[in-house]
């Protein structure tokens, strides 16, 4: 059974004119548990909106989204999570950061203890545990932020567009840590993207999103090739090429 199965027939916003905006439809797929899936589309075609709509966070479309065969219809940690890299609490450590979520549900302090260290090591700031955000890189922000998202123990974690302000050296030691993390971790990560070549170093599969309105799968690459992958490969252009021909005619038409 898959992990996730999402249906949506329509989706619509009204907009400030009071119009209704079709920003997708007919949009069908299933991802597997474990499986790394990377969402490519021109901006503007409802990539965070189907995000927060796996998420449980909108609920106002046609169609169903099952969790496990089960419909979601609101937001459940346990299960879901968006990965957002804005959340950090400056006030707060970066301990006490990994930490929130498990204190809101009311774990017990040597319970929390024990997941933020386990979560810290793995992101590699286990000797940072005390330091505040502000005293961080941006690269060492967003290892807690992925730190966090991993101390809820969801199944699966969302992403938008997560590493985009990143300059591009930290960038590419974060593909490589978060593949080495959801090989051990065995998430099931739901990745979006503005690049195909990180999509490509990233995913088992690559779903390209035609340009809004009324977006729709425009196809869906899979890619076999051995991991860990590293960007800067030669084998990843073979895999590009033909999702960026597959990209190019849709970020044409967009004018988001
Ligand atoms: N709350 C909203 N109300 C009205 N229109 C929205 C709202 N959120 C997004 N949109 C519109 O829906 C479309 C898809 O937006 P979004 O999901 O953010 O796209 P993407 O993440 O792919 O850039 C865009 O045209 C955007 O302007
Ligand atoms: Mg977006």
């Amino acid at each position: 059974m898959p992990i996730l199965k999402v249906d949506i027939r329509a989706k619509e916003y009204l907009t400030s004119k009071g119009e209704g905006l079709l920003v997708m439809s007919d949009l069908n797929f299933e991802i597997k548990r474990g499986e790394f899936m990377c969402i490519v589309g021109p901006s503007g075609c409802g990539k965070t909106t189907l995000l927060n709509i796996m998420a449980g966070l909108d609920n106002h479309y046609y169609g169903s989204v099952l969790y496990t065969g089960e419909r979601t219809r609101k937001v459940n940690s346990d299960r879901i999570l968006i990965f957002q890299d804005l959340g950090l609490f400056p006030w707060l450590t970066v301990r006490q950061n990994v930490e929130f979520g498990l204190r809101v549900r009311g774990m017990s302090k040597s319970g929390r203890g024990k997941i933020s260290r386990k979560y810290l090591e793995m992101v590699k700031l286990g000797k940072f545990s005390d330091y505040f955000i502000h005293e961080l890189s941006g690269g060492m922000r967003q290892r807690v932020a992925l730190a966090r998202a991993l101390a809820v123990e969801s199944d699966i974690l969302l992403m938008d567009e997560p590493f985009s302000f990143l300059d591009a050296q930290t960038r590419d030691t974060l593909y490589e840590e978060l593949q080495r993390i959801w090989a051990i971790t065995r998430k099931t990560i739901i990745f979006v993207s503005h690049n195909v070549r990180e999509a490509v170093c990233l995913g088992d599969r690559v779903l390209v999103f035609s340009a809004s309105p009324n977006s729709k799968i425009k196809a869906v690459f899979k890619i076999d090739l051995p991991r860990p992958r590293l960007i800067e490969s030669e084998g990843l252009m073979s895999e590009v090429r033909p999702i960026m021909e597959a990209l190019k005619p849709e970020i044409g038409r967009s004018h988001g």
